[in-house]
């Protein structure tokens, strides 16, 4: 069976991108790596506790899925290999790459300064990747990049040195791989909006969650049909719509045909809180027992150190570096 790696960052509460983009696609599968990328979270200006807090959170929401199950669930600054292939790929990408980083130039853009470490994320990324020989990497579109970028690091470093990296994959749902925010629908919803009303929370009530959908920003006109550039808000509706329910937009547009705006709005509110509500629940009862969780990070940390020592062997020897003598 592929390999597959995927993570997610603790900064701050998961919101229904996560869950459409990424999280529902994690399949708890013998093998399969999942990640809470803690060093990721502190390359922008962080609040400890936030820290603390939201990697608790970030792993009830893979419990509840199930994942520790069959899978490895583990919090990366557990396994101190992930920093030691980061220097390797640090020496093996170029600062023109990271320049060219979608995301860090969103993100650096009108700033006087930025952290090294959000310029060089995208090796750290690379490192959690390769380490464990990972094939497929199911991610939201914003991450297609960084995993496009991880190919290249790993083909240049096995021309280099003999073939030593799986070249990883990036997956993405048909729908949900790029949901948008609700109060500025050209924009993806994210975790670090500080709008609330941006983003359904996955611990959101019924009724935060239809307050949030019946304010969302939609477009002018009054018909609903898929259109992201000319009707970004209604597309945006639908997208969520399909992928909670896995009707095809076109099936939904034909649906919609001669209703509101406002009746959309109301169903896809339902959708949305029926689609949600199982996972919350587990979620809930999860974060009631933070001893539980850490036991199975701890577990899942051994597991994924495990992994990884081989291949920071292998990479150590084919750079050159003298062997450590055991202790
Ligand atoms: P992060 O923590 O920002 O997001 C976690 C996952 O959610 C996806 N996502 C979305 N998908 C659809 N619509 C959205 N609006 C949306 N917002 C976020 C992201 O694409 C991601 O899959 N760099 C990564 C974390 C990471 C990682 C990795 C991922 C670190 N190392 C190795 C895969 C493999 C990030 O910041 O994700």
């Amino acid at each position: 069976m592929a390999r597959v790696f995927s993570g997610v960052q603790p900064t701050g509460a998961l919101h229904i991108g996560n869950y459409l983009g990424a999280l529902r696609q994690f399949e708890a599968a013998p093998g399969h790596l999942y990640c809470i990328v803690d060093w990721h979270a502190i390359t922008e200006p962080h609040d400890p506790a936030q820290l603390h807090r939201g990697t608790l959170h970030v792993a009830s929401a893979m419990i509840a899925l199930g994942l520790h199950e069959e899978s490895v669930l583990f919090v990366q600054s557990h396994v101190p290999a992930h920093v030691e292939l980061m220097w390797y790929m640090t020496c093996t990408g170029t600062m023109g790459e990271l320049q060219r980083m979608t995301q860090y130039k969103a993100k650096a853009k009108g700033r006087r300064s930025v952290s090294v470490g959000l310029f060089a994320y995208p090796l750290l990324m690379a490192a959690d990747i390769l380490l464990y020989r990972t094939e497929k990497v199911p991610v939201g579109e914003d991450q297609r990049q960084h995993v496009e970028l991880t190919r290249d690091l790993a083909e240049r470093f096995n021309s280099r040195f003999g073939e030593t990296f799986v070249l990883p994959e990036a997956v993405m749902p048909p729908a949900g791989a790029r949901v948008r925010s609700l109060t500025k629908p050209l924009e993806k919803m994210s975790k670090s909006d500080p709008d609330p009303d941006s983003k359904i929370l996955l611990l959101d009530s019924p009724d935060e969650i239809r307050r949030k959908i019946k304010k969302a920003v939609t477009d002018t006109g009054r018909e609903i049909r898929y259109d992201p550039q000319e009707k970004p808000g209604i597309s945006n509706l639908l997208e969520i719509q399909s992928a909670f329910t896995g009707e095809p937009i076109s099936k939904l547009e034909e649906m919609y045909a001669g209703k509101t705006y406002r009746e959309l709005k109301e169903q896809v509110a339902e959708v949305v809180v029926e689609g949600l509500r199982p996972l919350r629940e587990k979620m809930e009862a999860i974060a009631a027992h933070p001893g539980e969780i850490e036991g199975i990070l701890k577990e899942g940390a051994e597991k994924a150190a495990a992994l990884a020592e081989p291949m920071l062997k292998e990479v150590r020897q084919k750079l050159g570096f003298l062997e450590r003598l055991p202790s």
